[in-house]
């Protein structure tokens, strides 16, 4: 088996669905050019035939991406398909992403419709696409929910229609990563063909699993996983790109790695969330403000010894210059010191002991102590600096 696996983005397509994450062409371009730099193999550009704009966005990015696949996506009619296929005209390397529910509650209440229509309408959608672009990927809606028995059903007809890639979405973010992991394994095992084609992890975090999930599928036999920056997407988000890259870079002993450039990560997503105009939580993984800080007194003094005390990953990996030791009410004299010292005062240890008190006072009141607050602490108790 492969040991590569490829990173779908579709924060444009499916992070942009967010209210209020709408995004103009030109922003669109700009992040488009950004993803492809950062190393992704297929960015999910947009959803063509769903508005003048979104078509016109994918044509645009489809001319300027210079390495990654540009993927539309479609439902599974020919008209969908047409428009997508027209978006992509001057894609290098295009995609259509085509597909249908095959959960119960989407074949009964979505399409009211049998499971045999479902599999007749996966199968044409696929053939249509297939007259237009070489690559084309099929997506089983709500196939978290689905029976398995079903879902290989489905995918085996479009393998045999043509589809290169199986996206198997969880996409009410339902499953637990052991069901979701299993639902992969069970594809492999028991649909024929699906050794020539690329199964997909597409996972939602209704309840918090999708970075989780997606890593299960990876385990039993996945090989691209979609994802968006800062993990944005429709309610909860999808699966958070940053995370998956560096849960298999960390764990380097599976063997699993992306093209990423990891360097480019914090840039990425502080442009993303710019441009979306979405704040990335503070203690979001990877790339929140808080990942690399360290406040309470035990941890900054491991830090300030050895970094990996309490660190797994080097900041610089993901484009941070360094870790940050915030001076609260709750730090020690290590991290007053370690600071005073970035500051130009080289403190003797009764010094230290001396500020510390006072820094202890201004602490209480203020959330943090910052280096403006240096200047008074060190006159109160005398010591001359700059
Ligand atoms: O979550 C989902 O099922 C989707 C599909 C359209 C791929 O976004
Ligand atoms: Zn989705």
């Amino acid at each position: 088996m492969k040991n590569q696996v490829k990173i779908f983005d579709t924060t444009l397509r499916d992070g942009e669905q967010v209210p209020g994450c709408k995004l103009d062409t030109k922003s669109k371009l700009i992040l488009a050019e950004k993803i492809d730099v950062l190393g992704v193999d297929i960015i999910e550009a947009g959803f063509p035939i769903s508005s003048p704009g979104d078509f016109k966005s994918v044509v645009e990015i489809s001319k300027i991406i210079k390495s990654a696949s540009v993927c539309a996506l479609s439902r599974a009619n020919e008209k969908d398909i047409d428009v997508a296929a027209e978006s992509l005209k001057h894609a290098k390397k295009p995609r259509i992403h085509t597909g249908i529910g095959t959960s119960e509650i989407h074949i009964k209440h979505k399409f009211n419709s049998n499971k045999d229509s479902i599999i007749d309408l996966a199968k044409r959608a696929v053939t249509h696409a297939k007259k237009y672009v070489e690559d084309v990927e099929f997506y089983a809606e709500d196939a978290g929910r689905t029976e398995n028995d079903f879902l290989a059903k489905v995918c085996e007809e479009v393998i045999k229609s043509g589809a290169t890639v199986l996206n198997i979405p969880d996409t009410t973010g339902y499953c637990l990563p052991i069901e979701y992991g299993e639902k992969i394994k069970y594809l492999v095992d028991n649909v024929s063909g699906i050794e020539n084609v690329t199964i997909s992890c597409h996972c939602h975090n209704d309840l918090g699993l999708a970075t989780a999930n997606s890593i299960y599928g990876v385990l039993n036999g996945a090989r691209q996983v979609e994802c968006t920056v800062n993990g944005i997407g429709e309610r909860a988000g999808n699966t958070s790109l940053e995370e998956v890259v560096m849960i298999l870079r960390q764990h380097s002993d599976l063997n699993l790695d992306t093209n990423i450039n990891s360097k480019l990560l914090n840039e990425t997503s502080q442009k993303v969330s710019e441009l979306m105009g979405m704040p990335v939580q503070p203690n979001k993984a990877i790339v929140g403000s808080n990942a690399f800080a360290h406040s309470s007194g035990i941890h900054q003094d491991g830090v300030i010894k050895k970094r990996e005390t309490y660190e797994i990953i080097d900041p610089i990996d993901v484009g941070v210059n360094k870790s940050s030791i915030v001076l609260t009410a709750r730090s020690g004299r290590a991290a007053l010191a370690y600071r005073m010292k970035e500051f130009g005062v080289n403190l003797t240890k009764k010094e230290l002991d001396d500020v510390y008190g006072e820094f202890l006072v201004i602490a209480d009141q203020k959330k943090e102590v910052t280096d403006t607050d240096f200047p008074s602490i060190l006159q109160k108790k005398n010591i001359s600096y700059g």
